[in-house]
């Protein structure tokens, strides 16, 4: 069968951080179509994606999964049909165990295949599986076993793990036949979540590249529980770490700010770039750090990322982030898109939970005396060119 499309992150939505349980086959087109009038499937964003509690209870007496009756009337292919309508893809979950985690529905455990076909004939293009009610059986046999599953059907689909990093998946996902992992549990929308699931992202990077991706967890971008400020942080993090972005809330009520979240293109460049190197920390003085991530086109991406609670100055040099040496650096803010002329030394200002995000290219101009600083000024960032002394 055809692999599925994986060149790059997949990018789109997923019903779970938002709504849990409490969804139905209205919501999902009416997410389609918020994807489309938002300028979201023009940046990119494909997937919309069913989480947890789509199916009745028990299967039919044929051994199949049924699409709950009162919330999904239509059925998954009516769905499916129609957010390939909108030139978008679908995506479904269940869990690699007796029950999904809500314990609404049947899991897929010994019923890999009939539940892959059925996936396949409705014209699902996306899988994650989950890891509860498991009993215990080994993950890799579990995993390997749907993957198999799905190559059987002649449909490409997307195969995502969710097992939560329990048994290094980084290193046999691939093998199990899928194109993502999830490297941790859950992300909440909260700060210290995000604190949380980014750290255990230091030293996965080598397992991640294109047709294989690390999986952060969805985004809690818009869902309230956390400031703008920490919300284009979480967004510029995942974006760099090759993160799946899969959007977390309400489409079709987003705010202007997370709008321009969710749809900085500068951001989906860095996390779409084709060569798939995934960024990494370069330094870390405890509540200040850096990131950075190499570009395909010999650029380099970095953040400034000021992780504590009062404000603070952050610097890197282009040696640090990775870029080559060069008398000059085009410096391109990734928020507020400002170029700047800069010597090689990168700093910003930033408040607390704040982060800056520069694009790096060697500058075949002469550099032109004295240096430049970038400033951030919280909430939006402002280029000056006040010189400051580098090292
Ligand atoms: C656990 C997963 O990690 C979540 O992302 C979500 O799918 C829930 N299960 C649904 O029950």
């Amino acid at each position: 069968s055809e692999s599925p499309p994986v060149a790059t992150p997949p990018m789109g939505w997923n019903s779970w951080n938002k709504f849990g349980c409490d969804i139905n086959e209205q919501l999902i087109r009416e997410t389609a179509d918020a994807m489309v009038s938002s300028g979201m499937k023009a940046a990119g964003y494909q997937y919309v994606n069913i989480d947890d509690c789509w199916a009745e209870k028990n299967r039919t007496p044929d051994g199949k999964y049924e699409p709950h009756r009162t919330r999904f009337p239509s059925g998954i292919k009516a769905l499916a049909d129609y957010v390939h309508g909108k030139g978008l893809k679908l995506g479904i979950y269940t869990s690699a165990g007796t029950e999904t985690c809500a314990r609404t529905m049947p899991g897929s455990l010994d019923h890999e295949e009939v539940d892959a076909r059925t996936f396949a004939e409705w014209g699902v293009d996306y899988l994650k599986y989950d890891n509860c009610n498991n009993q215990g059986r080994p993950a890799l046999e579990r995993y390997t076993k749907m993957g198999e599953a799905l190559k059987k059907t002649s449909r490409p689909i997307v195969y995502a793990l969710c097992e939560w990093g329990q048994n290094k998946p980084w290193e046999w996902g691939r093998n199990a036949g899928a194109q993502l992992w999830r490297t941790t549990g859950d992300i909440t929308d909260t700060w210290a979540s995000v604190m949380n699931l980014l750290d255990q992202q230091v030293g996965l990077e080598a397992y991640s590249g294109p047709g294989g991706w690390n999986d952060p967890d969805m985004l809690e971008v818009g869902n309230g529980g956390m400031t703008d400020t920490e919300y284009r942080s979480h967004f510029a993090l995942w974006s760099l770490l090759n993160a799946p972005l899969l959007a977390g809330n309400d489409l079709r009520s987003m705010s202007e700010a997370t709008k321009k979240i969710l749809l900085n293109k500068d951001l989906l460049a860095v996390n779409q770039d084709w060569g798939g190197k995934q960024g990494h920390k370069v330094r870390d003085d405890g509540d200040t750090e850096v990131w950075a991530k190499p570009m395909s086109d010999g650029s380099n991406v970095v953040v400034l990322f000021n992780r504590g609670g009062a404000s603070a100055t952050v610097s890197a040099t282009a040696k640090e982030i990775g870029a080559p040496a060069s008398s000059g650096y085009r410096v391109r803010d990734l928020w507020s898109g400002t170029e700047t002329e800069s010597a090689g030394t990168l700093r910003a200002g930033l408040p607390s939970h704040g982060s800056a995000t520069f694009r790096v290219w060697p500058s075949s101009k002469p550099q032109a005396a004295p240096h430049t600083t970038l400033s951030l000024q919280a909430p939006e960032y402002v280029a000056t060119d006040k010189p400051f002394t580098t090292t």
